[in-house]
């Protein structure tokens, strides 16, 4: 199967954890992608959509399901989302599509972060793939040195300017043998709005796609 199938093959595998008559939060990215165009199958089952991103929220009203604001929902029971590294006890890599801000707003929200990946995301340590953090442009060089002490060799993501109107720095080097150590140290620099280490709000589940098929993991 191609990456692409597998992606396919967890989104439609998903739909299990939509919970009916309620709402779901929908994260971002291709994985996503193929999520919604399953959900629309059954949208009449949902009462509507929180959103991570104006990517998703405009694929999710052209399949004509309903995208509230966040502000106006105090609860979701499930947040469906993909990831670009994910660890053996759930904590992720996220941001790769420049969305982590709001990933991580409509995640809070929610009661169980489920994550849909394809075996090639499942990792032993994050920091292969680049982290991304969101910053302010003006701190955009102090954060980069303040990397730079940590070992992480990090450069301006060229082009890219966030739903929110910030630059993404990507770090490569990282071996962030504790995330949750790394999330709380790097959310306190002056100008970081978020970073892409989703280790307080890990996943509760993935469904990983592998050639043998959708492998449930729980943390
Ligand atoms: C978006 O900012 C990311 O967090 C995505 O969730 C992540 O990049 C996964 O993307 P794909 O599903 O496209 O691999």
């Amino acid at each position: 199967m191609t990456q692409d199938e597998l992606k396919a093959l967890v989104g439609q595998a998903a739909l299990q954890y939509v919970v009916p008559g309620a709402l779901v939060g929908v994260g971002t990215g291709s994985t996503v992608n193929h999520f919604i165009d399953a959900l629309a199958a059954i949208k009449d089952t949902i009462t509507g959509a929180v959103s991570s991103s104006e990517a998703s929220s405009e694929r999710l009203r052209a399949r004509g399901i309903p995208v509230l604001d966040s502000n106006t929902v105090e609860r979701l029971p499930v947040y469906i989302d993909g990831a670009d590294e994910i660890d053996h006890q759930g904590y992720m890599i996220k941001g790769g599509g420049a969305a982590l801000t709001r990933e991580k707003i409509v995640a809070d929200l929610a009661e169980r972060f489920v994550c849909i990946a394809d075996e090639s995301k499942l990792v032993k340590t994050l920091g292969r793939f680049p982290l991304p953090v969101e910053v302010i442009p003006m701190a955009a060089a102090q954060v980069a040195r303040r990397f730079k002490a940590l070992g992480g060799d990090a450069n301006l993501r060229a082009g890219v300017v966030t739903d929110n109107g910030n630059v993404i720095l990507d770090v490569r080097g990282l071996s962030i043998a504790d995330p949750l150590a790394m999330e709380s140290e790097v959310n306190q620099w002056p100008g970081v709005v978020t970073v892409g280490i989703f280790a307080r709000h890990k996943a509760g589940v993935c469904l990983l796609g592998t050639a043998a098929g959708v492998k449930t993991l729980t943390f």
